[in-house]
């Protein structure tokens, strides 16, 4: 049962911005605004947002109570709930995104650490650096790739041993704050520059000819991955919440502020790229290769660059935070591990499975197909179907309204997860195994 050994948050504050450092991430900064620069601009925005409303939320809420209701990790909290059937598998489904997702995350935030030590050494924006060489030079270097991830590992890994209020929500009360603030600091750099009123129409037209069907679903699973859904990242987070905190407001809230990291990212680079003329849809290069171009054409190029990688860095961090907690929260109440040698232990094998990534060419991008199109998508259905239907009204209830005693939108809420969650995120699904569009 419900055990304080656990670990629980200092409250509605702490859980929230442990939560929203979790949504956070690299999908905020590297990934929306170089998918919103290819699919219409705002008319991919304006998708996402109605995404993260019909899709997103419900399903925050939904995981957040299946937490908070049984004070486990997603496997236990699935057995508690319904012991007998096979809901549990969801549970074990979101152990296993946990351990993909941050092998190759780790990777990938193992290469903004590269970049932030390059640009603080003021190497990455010296003259006559060609922005293509640099990147590619990294990526062919396995050894150099597998390094900075062990580092960037062994920070989280640190972190998460702390436990859950002295280690996860300590670091996220730092963070997000510098997060915000650092971004805000490039703000008025970008709003300043001579691109940018180009660079705010690319992102705030929507240029509805440039979406496709693709580009919907696109902007659907962006959605799911941004706000860290279907893994049960959020089912682990909401176990160390009180049952007198409102879920609902928390959603919102959490939902709020990663979509507004995701558009600030997106007002600070695109001014940036057009104020020297490069390419605004790179794609995945966008961050890396692209970005730092425009900065070592500015004045204090080496600062600008160090505080946008540091940037990138720090989301990453809370973000590889709430992946490992998953896998060590189901190491703690499964095995009854203590937390340091589940948090060693996980680490270390996500690590290993990681180091792949980093060497073999193409690995990285297979990982990250499974997780982003299979695995989070598939989950998420499971989730909503489980509290739309496996649930009786009477428990569902209970879990949204916790002991606050408001359950205002329950209706809403639930018409949501039953229907149009299901609905949507099977239609993604099926489109990837191009059975459909
Ligand atoms: N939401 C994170 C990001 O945008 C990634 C993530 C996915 C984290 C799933 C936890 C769970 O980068």
């Amino acid at each position: 049962m419900a055990d304080s050994s656990r670990g629980t948050w200092t409250g509605r504050v702490g859980f929230v911005l442990a939560a929203a450092g979790s949504a956070i991430g690299l999908g905020n900064i590297w990934m929306f605004p170089f998918r919103a620069g290819q699919n219409g601009g705002a008319a991919f925005v304006l998708v996402y947002l109605a995404a993260v409303l019909v899709v997103g939320v419900p399903l925050i809420i939904a995981e957040v109570m299946i937490g908070r209701a049984t004070q486990r990790n997603p496997v236990g909290a699935f057995r508690t709930l319904r012991p007998r059937g096979s809901w549990q598998l969801v549970g074990w489904l979101g152990v296993a995104s946990g351990f993909v997702i941050l092998s190759y995350y780790g990777v990938v935030a193992g290469w903004a650490m590269d970049y932030a030590w390059m640009a603080a050494s003021g190497s990455l924006t010296s003259a006559g650096v060609d922005m293509q060489a640099t990147f590619d030079g990294m990526l062919g270097n396995g050894g150099r790739q597998v390094l900075w991830q062990a580092a960037f590992m062994a920070v989280t890994i640190v972190v998460v041993s702390g436990g859950v209020e002295a280690g996860i929500e300590r670091a996220s009360r730092i963070l997000m704050p510098l997060l915000f603030g650092l971004i805000l600091m490039l703000l008025g750099y970008s709003l300043t520059s001579e691109g940018a009123s180009e660079g705010l129409s690319f992102l705030l037209n929507p240029r509805f000819e440039d979406l496709t069907w693709g580009g919907v679903l696109a902007a659907l699973g962006q959605a799911f991955f941004s706000l860290s859904l279907g893994m049960g990242a959020m089912i682990t987070y909401g176990s160390y919440l009180a049952p007198t905190e409102s879920v609902t407001r928390a959603a919102l809230l959490i939902a709020a502020l990663d979509t507004a990291l995701a558009i600030l990212a997106g007002l600070v680079i695109f001014p940036l790229v057009f104020t020297f003329g490069l390419e605004p849809s790179a794609g995945p290069g966008l961050v890396f290769i692209t970005l730092p171009s425009a900065f070592a054409m500015m004045p204090g190029a080496a600062f600008l660059a160090t505080v946008f990688f540091a940037l990138l860095l720090f989301a990453a961090l809370t973000s590889a935070i709430s992946l490992l907690e998953v896998v060590v929260s189901f190491f703690v109440d499964e095995f009854e591990w203590n937390r340091i040698r589940a948090s060693w232990t996980a680490g270390g094998l996500i690590f290993a499975l990681g180091v792949p990534s980093a060497t073999v060419d193409g690995f990285l991008d297979k990982m990250d197909l499974l997780a982003t199109n299979w695995m989070l998508p598939g989950g998420g259905v499971f989730i909503a179907l489980f509290a739309g239907w496996a649930l009786t009204r009477g428990e569902a209830e209970g879990g949204y309204r916790g002991t606050d005693g408001h359950s205002g939108g329950f209706v809403a809420w639930r018409f949501c997860v039953r229907f149009l969650v299901p609905v949507a995120v099977a239609v993604i699904l099926l489109q990837k195994t191009g059975l459909v569009g």
